[in-house]
């Protein structure tokens, strides 16, 4: 694999898997990327120019991704909308780009018999409830609740299809929840961090019980690799960390780390539909391909992600003041 296409490669968890392909593979690397508000193009910025190129295109355009993919060995699949508060203000954007998207990426993969990772999420298996004993596996069943990880289900869905009609060569992973350097300030961690930063206190919805089983950014891109090198084709690998914390937790660590009180913190309006909890069993992934997390002390990744957010305020910066007017209007 010389040659990889990296959709949605200037986001958050996409532009990590470009790093690890650039600091662990000889891979020459082909980011195909919409730059939706969500993007950096700082994120790719280090990059060696010889080594990684962007494209500005919409993986939903056949014009735009046909030739791309006659042009690579492999396509990693990343580009998303990927926030469920934004899906439930308007879901039209999240069936264009997650399932309009997704099958035009798999008709060029087809016709051009170009191999194929989707980048998947836990979200769509549902939820658990806070005392289950089980977690997700490969095997549990489709059941998402938000627009967004109902698109996700469906992008999966037709990969699955493509692969078993068709002979596409595809795997999927459904990975945890993310967290590390370059997250946009609308999610969880950063959005709390800033606030924090800011002498705000975190705003945590509901009664801050629900669960997210945190994984690094790198270790989530090293699991890509592991799965697009030696995954077996039609495959899912349910990809996690064992970081299980519940929302209350995470922000009252983040308090603590800024010498802060722990019980300094805004519980406000619930998410409709909000998903209790996710916990991943990843045995699959560890036991058939090898696979393990590096990053498996969530504290002490925790603080150097917010020691991270200290360090480029000058990246956040321009986008927090809109984040907060736009929940502050939902009273979030
Ligand atoms: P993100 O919102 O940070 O980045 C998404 C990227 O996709 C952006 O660069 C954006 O410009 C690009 N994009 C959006 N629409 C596009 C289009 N039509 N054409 C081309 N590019 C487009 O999202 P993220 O958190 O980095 O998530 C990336 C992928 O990983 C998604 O598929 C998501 O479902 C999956 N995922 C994310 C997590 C997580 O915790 N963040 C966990 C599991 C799976
Ligand atoms: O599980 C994987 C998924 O993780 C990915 O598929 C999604 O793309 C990604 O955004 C993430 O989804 P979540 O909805 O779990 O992430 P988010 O950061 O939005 O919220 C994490 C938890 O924190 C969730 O229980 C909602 C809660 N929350 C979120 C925000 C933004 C708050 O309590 N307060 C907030 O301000």
């Amino acid at each position: 694999m010389r040659r990889i296409l990296v959709t949605g490669g200037a986001g958050f968890v996409g532009s990590g898997f470009v790093h690890h392909l650039v600091a662990h593979t000889d891979a020459s690397v082909t980011v195909l990327d919409k730059l939706t508000y969500a993007a950096s193009r700082d994120a790719l910025r280090a990059l060696p120019p010889s080594r990684v190129q962007l494209v500005v295109g919409d993986v939903a355009d056949a014009d735009v991704v046909g030739p791309l993919v006659a042009a690579h060995d492999a396509v990693v699949h990343y580009a998303a909308e990927s926030h469920n508060d934004n899906s439930l203000d308007d879901p039209a954007v999240f069936v264009q780009t997650n399932v309009v998207g997704t099958f035009t990426l798999l008709e060029a993969v087809r016709r051009h018999g170009t191999r194929l990772h989707h980048v998947s999420t836990d979200e769509v298996y549902g939820d658990l409830d806070l005392e289950d004993p089980q977690r997700f596996t490969e095997s549990s069943a489709y059941d998402p609740s938000s627009p967004y990880s109902a698109t996700k289900a469906g992008s999966d869905l037709l990969v699955r299809a493509w692969v078993r009609s068709f002979g596409v060569r595809a795997t999927v992973s459904t990975c945890s929840n993310n967290y590390g350097p370059w997250q946009h300030v609308e999610k969880f961690i950063p959005r709390q961090i800033t606030n924090v930063i800011d002498g705000q206190p975190p705003k945590v919805y509901g009664a801050g019980r629900n669960v997210r089983d945190w994984i690094h950014v790198d270790d989530h891109a090293s699991a890509v690799w592991t799965i697009l090198t030696r995954g077996r084709i039609g495959e899912t690998y349910v990809v996690g960390a064992d970081g299980e914390r519940s929302n209350l937790e995470v922000a009252r660590q983040i308090l603590e780390h800024f010498g802060r009180s722990p019980g300094d913190l805004d519980l406000v309006a619930d998410r409709a539909g909000h998903d209790l909890r996710y916990a991943l069993d990843s045995a699959k992934l560890r036991t058939e391909l090898g696979w393990a997390p590096q990053h498996r002390d969530f504290e002490a990744g925790l603080a150097s992600t917010i020691e991270w957010y200290v360090a480029h305020e000058d990246w956040w910066r321009p986008h927090k003041q809109a984040v907060e007017a736009s929940y502050a209007a939902k009273g979030q």
